[in-house]
């Protein structure tokens, strides 16, 4: 059994078969990246083929009411509790290959190799994808998987509605994916996930594999700005109420605080602004914006929070705008379980593979996992300094390949023993 390894091409091949569903010219560099927007007709092409493969693999196939699909491999035991793996397939606007993508095809190589040898398991293994892990379009982020495991309702994850107003709802039944399996029906053994690292510290430090410590905090908001629309050429500054110009502000502010230590290690971004009516001779008299706080200490986190807000409402007072905020995601710092990142670093370690622990800087749908089960992360180092949710990003063969064969034996030990 411990010389068992997975086929690399085949694993590479798949990800090219799923790279091509969304996927578009990048306009900046020679590669293709995806777009593959939770729940649109790419993810929905995206997921028919991976529930292709499941098939194929004779895997037994389920979908439940927030559109997981979970695909599970028999083991020789009784009613145990399976050891699932996974990730996402849905990706962000100008995604990259790998991204969600790499987890969920190392779920299905891993059930094709076993199927390969022919070998058995005692416990079962579900691989599986999981619906809306990004939350670009639907507004919070991993969201499959935290209905899945109890964090968010599955009401209120149904009637979350994109920026036409669909709704999650109605957008899984479009696609054929609102399944009739219960929510919170599946609880695992244990989840481990392999995931590129989307930065640049394993591949900066000569490392071939991350053990993952844990998933550092994350809050978004929805910023609304308010002012008042005006002549850009007749209305003096001290007559402008600039929505535009505090949104600018707040972004401003966001970095002086990462850059100020005062927050631990946080980072603020400021991914979204939409100013209306984005006329050029009108002062934007409205702004749509969203606030990404990311930090891996939840009192630093909070005080972060509180600190930009507090920001916002002198700036409201000098620029006399309106802002409101809405918070749309809050997950606290998750760390993965001890003996599971032990067992990978020993099998990497054994493979003569250079690794080290980190936390991740992305939210994963381990993450949510882990309030069920013991949990963790493989993470694969990426080239360009592990660029990511960008069509720039990539893993080589043997980089992948790495990853999903500790996946694979990390799988094995947990089928097997207690
Ligand atoms: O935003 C994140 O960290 C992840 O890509 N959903
Ligand atoms: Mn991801
Ligand atoms: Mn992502």
């Amino acid at each position: 059994m411990d010389d068992i390894r997975i086929n690399a091409d085949r694993l590479y091949d798949s990800l090219d078969e799923l790279g091509k569903v969304g996927a578009f010219d990048d306009e900046f560099s020679d590669r293709q990246g995806v777009c593959r927007l939770a729940l649109s007709d790419e993810d929905a092409e995206g997921r028919r083929l991976v529930r292709s493969w499941y098939e194929e693999a004779g895997l037994a196939v389920g979908v439940d009411q927030i559109g997981n699909v979970f695909a599970t491999r028999k083991g020789t035991g009784h009613n145990l509790r399976p050891v699932m793996t996974g990730s996402h397939i849905d990706s962000v606007p100008t995604g990259g290959r790998f991204d969600g993508a790499l987890g969920v095809l190392a779920g299905l190589e891993v059930v094709r190799t076993l199927n390969d040898a022919g070998m058995q398991t005692l416990r079962p293994i579900t691989t599986a994808f999981f619906s809306d892990e990004e939350g670009c379009r639907f507004r919070t982020d991993m969201l499959g998987s935290a209905v899945a495991t109890g964090r968010v309702a599955l009401e209120h994850a149904w009637s979350l509605t994109d920026r036409d107003g669909k709704t999650v709802r109605e957008e899984l039944e479009r696609i054929g994916f609102l399944g009739d399996e219960p929510v919170g029906e599946r609880t695992p053994h244990a989840f481990v996930e392999c995931h590129i690292e989307q930065g640049p510290l394993l591949i900066r430090g000569g490392q071939d594999l991350g053990v993952v410590t844990g998933v550092q905090g994350i809050s978004w908001w929805e910023v609304s700005i308010t002012g008042r629309s005006a002549h850009a050429g007749t209305t003096p500054t001290s007559f402008r109420n600039d929505a535009g110009l505090v949104a600018a502000l707040i972004n401003v502010r966001l970095r002086e605080m990462a850059d100020s230590g005062d927050f631990g290690e946080m980072r603020g971004t400021m991914g979204v602004t939409r100013p209306h009516p984005g006329a050029i001779n009108v002062i934007p008299g409205r702004v749509a914006a969203t606030v990404d706080l990311r930090n891996p200490d939840d009192a630093q986190m909070a005080r972060a929070g509180e600190a930009i807000r507090e920001h916002a409402l002198v700036l409201a007072e000098q620029h006399g705008v309106q802002i409101e905020w809405q918070q749309t995601a809050k997950t606290g710092m998750v760390p993965f379980d001890e003996s599971v990142q032990d067992r990978i670093e020993g099998i990497a370690s054994d493979f003569g593979l250079q690794n080290t622990r980190l936390i991740a800087g992305a939210g994963h749908d381990a993450q949510e996992w882990a309030a069920v089960c013991k949990a963790g992360m493989i993470f694969v180092p990426g080239e360009d300094d592990g660029i990511s949710h960008n069509p720039r990003e990539f893993s080589t063969k043997k980089q992948c390949a790495d990853g999903v064969n500790v996946l694979l034996h990390a799988i094995l030990a947990l089928t097997d023993k207690s």
